[in-house]
């Protein structure tokens, strides 16, 4: 009862305190515990970056040895896991792989594990997780985890690795995937971690929440524009359109056809995490030996649609998803992946949304109201009558 405000979408909601990630959407300013993206991006591994957000603080060094030493505890698979990984199409959606076994890992320990723990454990498998649905569509080896390696390295190792072979990943590689999981690991009250937190205002397990989580990022407005970026660019490519008409397609409202990677609900002048892939990119794939016409065909796209009136006035600018996929497909990550590696950098993120929440005296379930406009009271009429 009372008034029920209308704001669709919860533009103006505020759904909860949080001491976790701050936006200034007008000025471009990303922080995470009060650290700049930039400074975390340059000066921080992910391990300290998950734990930052996680428990809130860097870790000094024993913290963050003791942090390494449970991930590796946990990095390898139930082979429960991996029997369901190994039931599933090697048509299905990467996404949908890491959902489905995000949801059913917790039922493959046979222990009463505390909150921390199921943390870990979903840390430590999603690498694994990750890479080992990409070998099995590939018909290759899993490769185990190496519980000396970097959680970037690790990941790169089980990716690309060889089976039967040592360790073998380059500095460049693992630097480069270590900075994308940071840039990735939180972005506040987005629809990923609003979904996280909406399934454990219920009570929820860990793995519910999450496995929830990853169905909302991977839709096309979310973090499956990453994967939207690139199609669109090859698309462009393919069919030899000029930028101007892929830009007038996209201005025309009834084309559906929106600029993927452009456009962000609260940034309003430029996205942080564009401006530093952009750069990343740019000296990424020359290190990398790689030249990918896509990359430059981003910039021009870039360049034709900030000059245009339609973003100009909408305040519409690159996002995350805009550059990312130029630096995954230059590090040999496949298309349909990229979304999942958004999800490998989102998850200390969305449990740490999760945990806060939990935390929190004044948490109650996730319930939002709505404004009735169906019909008023009607009665039904027998079926030959309709
Ligand atoms: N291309 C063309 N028009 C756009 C775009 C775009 N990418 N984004 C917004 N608009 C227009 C939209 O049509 C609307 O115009 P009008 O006022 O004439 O109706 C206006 O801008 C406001 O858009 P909105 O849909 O009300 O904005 P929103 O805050 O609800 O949506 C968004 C934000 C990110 C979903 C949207 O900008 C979008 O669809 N972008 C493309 C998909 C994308 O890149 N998503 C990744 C987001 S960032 C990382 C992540 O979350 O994964």
């Amino acid at each position: 009862t009372g008034v029920i405000s209308y704001d669709p979408g919860y533009g103006s909601t505020g759904s909860c305190k949080s001491a976790i990630t701050f936006i200034n959407g007008e000025e471009g300013v990303l922080r995470y515990r009060g650290y700049a993206i930039e400074d975390l991006a340059e000066n921080a591994s992910f391990e300290e970056v998950m734990y930052l957000l996680v428990w809130g603080k860097l870790p000094n060094q024993e913290e963050l040895d003791t942090f390494k030493g449970r991930l590796a505890e946990h990095a390898t698979l139930p082979d429960g896991v991996v029997n369901v990984l190994e039931s599933l199409p090697n048509t299905a959606h990467p996404m949908t792989v890491a959902q489905t076994l995000v949801a059913c890992l917790g039922e493959y320990y046979d222990d009463d594990s505390d909150e921390e723990t199921d943390i870990i454990r979903l840390l430590a498998s999603m690498k694994a997780l990750a890479a080992y649905g990409y070998r099995k569509t590939a018909g290759k080896d899993y490769v185990a985890p190496n519980t000396d390696a970097s959680y970037a390295g690790d990941f790169a190792n089980m990716m690309f690795g060889d089976a039967d072979g040592d360790y073998n990943v380059s500095e460049v590689l693992e630097t480069a995937i270590d900075k994308l999981l940071t840039l990735h690991a939180d972005h506040e009250q987005n629809c990923s971690a609003s979904t996280a937190r909406m399934i454990g205002s219920a009570g929820s397990s860990l793995y519910a929440s999450i496995s929830g989580a990853i169905g909302a990022l991977s839709g096309p407005l979310h973090g499956g524009a990453n994967q939207k970026v690139i199609e669109m660019l090859e698309e462009i490519r393919e069919a030899d359109r000029s930028l101007e008409d892929h830009i007038d397609l996209v201005k025309d409202k009834s084309s559906d056809v929106r600029l993927m990677g452009f456009g962000h609900r609260v940034y309003k002048n430029f996205d942080p995490r564009a401006k530093i892939l952009k750069k990343a990119a740019d000296e990424l794939l020359p290190e990398l030996g790689v030249e990918d016409p896509a990359l430059d065909l981003a910039k021009e796209l870039e360049q034709v649609a900030l000059e245009d009136e339609y973003f100009v006035k909408r305040r519409l600018y690159p996002n995350v998803d805009f550059y990312s996929g130029t630096i995954y497909r230059a590090l040999g990550i496949p298309t349909n992946m990229f979304t999942v590696m958004f999800v490998l950098g989102r998850l200390p993120g969305w449990i740490a949304q999760w945990k806060e929440m939990r935390d929190d005296e004044e948490q109650r379930i996730h319930r939002p109201r709505q404004i009735y406009i169906g019909e008023n009271k009607r009665e039904v009429t027998p079926i030959s009558e309709r």
